[in-house]
């Protein structure tokens, strides 16, 4: 197969093994597959990469996000050529007992793609570590991909993602051909319609600049959607010590980066997993939105002061290459004296607000309600609110007595109508 550029992945996510623990990325590795038929030539050949994102219960019951690579090596038992009569079918295993299918039909001259099964295994330690149900999980998904003409090879560089039960799974740069007539693969490509230059017309070029800071070289520039406008959705984050939630986060994410161009990019709760340490005078909430952001915000309780109080003191922001997990931008602030509250309370604030990290980059935040320390059956302790009190105190105060002026006069109205009735004798039943 001669090489085909094209424009680079959008949506590949760095693995979450770094979280887990595991050191180093795993990188996603391109999969070739060429199956022969009995007379030993190439009747099905698929070369492509992918990536899972997976969420499973753990043991402590509460879910996680594992993110399973494709290792360079795969074996493709239970592959079949097909023909017009019996669908083809492309299956791989790989990994810790982990197995990926597709099949294909014929018809009329064309040929398409009809079930994905993905089976993961949860007992494979080094993507489950911690995973409450131990064993083999299937998901079928019905592929969506339209009929293309025989003896034509497929080709698709764009991201394509299918989400179904609890497994988000990507595949890029896919060339593909069933049903391989005489042992070569055609000389005819269909690309798929992402692939066509009028199909994505915002996707590639504002993706071309946003990584031109990046060392890496050889690998190509991860591609970015155009740039959200709006609002991130609002996340809930915890972090425990032993059974015991330790930490409490709500908050939506969006951050700001100044590059050649302006980039926003809003943390998606559904993917993100969090990790960190909770401490008596310290604590670190670490969250991984699984598509190459890390935020890490570290919280340390005032100790010189009279009354204690805590608040936020350090963002670490770091950005990946969507590929191969290599730093495109970091950035780190430890002089932040934000979000303090007594010792005990929790803190919240509503509106919009900035945390400059640097220059290049600021984390907007919305409907912020964060206790770091000392939460007590994982619940948010009284809250102190950063709106000046004519917003959030007096008003719903006065809106509150408004409202209790009306019950009153209701009950009133009741009460004395009820008492007229009785008298008149207009009891019903
Ligand atoms: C896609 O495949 C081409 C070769 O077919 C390779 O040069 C390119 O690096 C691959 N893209 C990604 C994102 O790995
Ligand atoms: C199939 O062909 C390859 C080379 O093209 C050869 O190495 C292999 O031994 C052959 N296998 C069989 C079963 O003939
Ligand atoms: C998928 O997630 C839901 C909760 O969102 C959970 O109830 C269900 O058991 C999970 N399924 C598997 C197979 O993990
Ligand atoms: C299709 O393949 C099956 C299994 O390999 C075989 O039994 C059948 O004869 C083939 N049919 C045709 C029309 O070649
Ligand atoms: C195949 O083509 C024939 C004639 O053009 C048509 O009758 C038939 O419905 C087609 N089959 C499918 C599965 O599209
Ligand atoms: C493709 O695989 C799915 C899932 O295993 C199966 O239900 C379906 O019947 C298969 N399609 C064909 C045409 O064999
Ligand atoms: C959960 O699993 C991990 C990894 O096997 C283990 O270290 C930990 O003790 C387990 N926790 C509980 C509460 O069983
Ligand atoms: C395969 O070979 C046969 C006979 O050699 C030829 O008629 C046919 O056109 C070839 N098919 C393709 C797709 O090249
Ligand atoms: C990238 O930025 C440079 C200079 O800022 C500009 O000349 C070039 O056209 C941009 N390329 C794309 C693909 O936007
Ligand atoms: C990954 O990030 C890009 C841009 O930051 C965004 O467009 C895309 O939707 C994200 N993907 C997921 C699965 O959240
Ligand atoms: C938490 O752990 C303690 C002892 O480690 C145990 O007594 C308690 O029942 C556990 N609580 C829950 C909700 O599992
Ligand atoms: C910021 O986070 C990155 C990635 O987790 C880490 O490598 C780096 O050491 C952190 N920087 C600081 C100052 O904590």
């Amino acid at each position: 197969m001669e090489t085909r550029r094209g424009p680079a992945a959008l949506l590949p996510l760095l693995p979450l093994l770094l979280l887990l623990g595991a050191s180093g990325f795993l990188q996603s590795y391109a999969v070739e597959v060429d199956v022969k038929d009995a007379s030993n030539v190439t009747c099905l050949y698929a070369q492509w990469m992918m990536k899972f994102l997976i969420k499973y219960e753990t043991n402590s019951s509460d879910y996680k996000n594992a993110s399973l690579d494709l290792p360079s090596t795969v074996t493709h038992d239970g592959s079949v050529c097909g023909n017009d009569t019996q669908a083809a079918l492309l299956a791989v295993q790989f990994g810790g007992g982990h197995s990926w299918s597709v099949n294909f039909t014929e018809t009329n001259e064309t040929y398409q793609a009809d079930f994905i099964v993905f089976t993961y295994n949860t007992n494979d330690a080094a993507v489950f570590p911690d995973a409450k149900r131990k064993g083999l999980v299937t998901v079928v998904v019905k592929d969506s991909m339209h009929p293309i003409q025989l003896n034509n090879v497929f080709v698709c560089h764009h991201t394509t993602s299918v989400e179904a039960e609890n497994v988000t799974q990507f595949v890029w740069n896919i060339t593909m051909q069933p049903f391989v007539q005489n042992g070569t693969i055609g000389k005819t490509e269909t690309r798929c319609h992402a692939d066509t230059p009028t199909a994505a017309p915002t996707v590639v070029p504002t993706a071309a600049n946003v990584t031109t800071t990046s060392t890496t070289t050889s690998s190509p520039a991860p591609t970015t959607a155009p740039k959200p406008v709006e609002n991130p959705v609002t996340g809930n984050y915890s972090l425990k010590s032993g059974n015991k939630t330790c930490l409490l986060a709500t908050v939506g994410l969006q951050l700001n980066v100044s590059q050649d161009k302006p980039l926003l990019i809003n943390i998606n709760p559904k993917t993100t997993s969090t990790d960190g340490t909770c401490g008596n005078t310290s604590a670190t909430l670490k969250l991984n939105d699984g598509n190459s952001t890390l935020i890490d915000f570290t919280f340390i309780v005032n100790a010189s002061a009279s009354v204690r109080k805590f608040y936020l003191k350090e963002v670490n922001v770091t950005l990946l290459n969507h590929l191969n997990g290599s730093v495109i931008l970091n950035a780190d602030n430890n002089n932040f004296s934000k979000w303090d509250a007594f010792l005990g309370n929790s803190y919240m604030c509503r509106k919009e607000q900035t945390l400059e990290i640097n220059e290049d980059l600021q984390v907007h935040t919305f409907n912020l309600w964060v206790q770091p320390f000392l939460v007590k059956e994982n619940k948010f302790a009284i809250a102190e609110d950063c709106s000046p009190e004519v917003d959030n105190f007096i008003v719903p105060i006065a809106v509150g007595a408004a409202l209790g002026g009306l019950v009153v006069l209701v009950l009133m109205a009741y009460f004395f109508g009820h008492k007229k009735h009785r008298n008149a004798g207009y009891e019903q039943f």
